[in-house]
């Protein structure tokens, strides 16, 4: 398999990697940069648990070739809060409940970081479509719109 050299900005951070042609962002974020915040689930592009923002926007990582990526800005979810300060997003998630057994967490807090800086005073209806590619088995998904609903208040 060829291996191509890219460099991309990790939560502020420069990296140069030198990669596999197949290889995918997730498995680069976890496995050379121990980013593990970011998680590994069905690795098809179904349950969005592995969303991170690229310049911005939230993209299924395991979807995502590394080489794709190549001179582009990444955000997971280790570097979404200020240092040990918590957002306003992660907040209103321990404040509301929404976190159960936490496995989904980290792709809506990313997604929903990138969707309230987009649409600061969402509806319920809008913020039931943004994170409607992200799949929660715990919760029944209440908490979580009510903590992103709570979040948009305090931004
Ligand atoms: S692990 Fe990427 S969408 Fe499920
Ligand atoms: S809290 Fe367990 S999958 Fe969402």
């Amino acid at each position: 398999m060829s291996r191509h050299k890219i460099s991309l900005r990790v939560n502020g951070q420069s990296y140069e990697l030198e990669v596999e042609a197949n290889r995918t962002l997730l498995q680069v974020l976890r496995e050379e940069l121990e980013m593990t915040g970011t998680k590994h689930a069905c690795e098809r592009g179904d349950c969005g648990l592995c969303t991170v923002l690229i310049d911005g926007v939230p993209t299924k990582s395991c979807l995502a070739l590394a080489v794709e990526v190549d001179g582009r800005e990444v955000t997971t979810v280790e570097g979404i809060s200020k240092g040990e300060e918590l957002n306003a997003v992660q907040r209103a998630f321990i404040e509301h409940g929404a976190v159960q057994c936490g496995f989904c967490t980290p792709a809506f807090i990313i997604a929903a970081t990138a969707f309230l800086k987009r649409n600061p005073h969402p509806t319920e209806e809008e913020i039931k479509e943004a994170i409607g590619g992200i799949l929660c088995r715990c919760t029944g998904y209440r908490q979580i719109i009510d903590a992103i609903l709570d979040a948009s208040r305090k931004v």
